[in-house]
């Protein structure tokens, strides 16, 4: 089984899918086997890697693996993503699309957050990560990927509302591991991402982040168009131009990641 990480935060635009894409990159430069599961109906992870729906034979996504409620279906749904070698090799996808909010109300069914953890049941031997990329909700999508998941690590800029959003995160994450059957499922740290050190606000909040998380604390990411713009057009930072120091910052971060997330 691959180890899995759910990446959260209770916070929309709280850079969860960046990290989500880059640790990713970072891991399969490493030479890691990497799947990503695209777990927000939105599904920005799954354009950022560069897959690409097809409206006339549409492939499975997420939402058709929790729908079959079966054990090792996520085996059927792995795609490859859309960047070129080596990431196209060691890099695999369970994409999403806005069908995936249609899962949403079958949380009453009985079981029903345990349902992605039922798909990836022998479905991830041949990986060495798995990297869940949660919605901004706690709801039922982010349970169901917090079921699966070994860790949970935490994503956020550097304003008040997105730390707040993980303290939050990281609360729910330690109260509700027995309720999600899910008794070793730990907590193992944040990184901030988008800083800019020329303002006052971002200093002053990633002091304060500091003092909340202490040594989980991972690491900070620069604000960088670099990492922007390798987002929009749906391309590593490999492939971009500029991105040196913005990928050395996340190469670090991955092998904070590989010492925390033990095989
Ligand atoms: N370090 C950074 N520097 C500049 N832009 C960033 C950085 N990190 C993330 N972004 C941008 O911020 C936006 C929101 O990030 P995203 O990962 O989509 O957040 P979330 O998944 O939490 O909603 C994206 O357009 C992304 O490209
Ligand atoms: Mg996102």
């Amino acid at each position: 089984m691959a180890r899995r990480v759910a990446i959260g935060n209770n916070k929309g635009g709280a850079k969860k899918t960046t990290l989500t894409v880059r640790l990713a990159e970072a891991l399969a430069r490493q030479g890691k086997r990497v799947g990503v599961v695209d777990l927000d109906p939105q599904g920005n992870a799954s354009r950022r890697l560069g897959w690409k729906d097809d409206e006339n034979n549409p492939p499975l996504t997420t939402s058709e693996a929790i729908e079959e409620n079966a054990e090792g279906v996520a085996a059927q749904v792995w795609q490859p993503i859309g960047w070129p070698h080596p990431f196209a090799e060691r890099i695999t996808l369970m994409p999403a699309r806005y069908t995936l909010e249609d899962r949403s109300p079958e949380a009453g069914k009985v079981g029903a957050y345990r349902r992605l953890a039922k798909a990836l049941k022998g479905a991830d031997d041949h990986l060495d990560y798995v990297l869940i990329d949660c919605p901004p909700s706690l709801g039922h999508l982010t349970q169901m990927g917090l079921a699966a998941a070994h860790h949970a690590l935490a994503s956020t800029d550097p304003l008040f509302d997105g730390i707040d959003a993980a303290v939050r995160y990281r609360d729910f994450v330690n109260l509700s591991r027995d309720d999600l059957a899910n008794p070793t499922l730990s907590f193992v740290g944040i990184v901030v991402s988008d800083y800019d050190q020329r303002l006052s606000d971002h200093v002053e909040q990633l002091r304060g982040t500091r003092t909340l998380f202490g040594d989980q604390l991972w690491g900070v990411v620069p604000r960088r168009s670099a990492i922007s713009n390798a987002d929009g057009a749906a391309r590593s930072l490999t492939d971009e131009p500029n991105s040196s120091e913005p990928r050395a910052v996340f190469e670090l971060l991955a092998e904070r990641f590989i010492k925390e997330v033990s095989l």
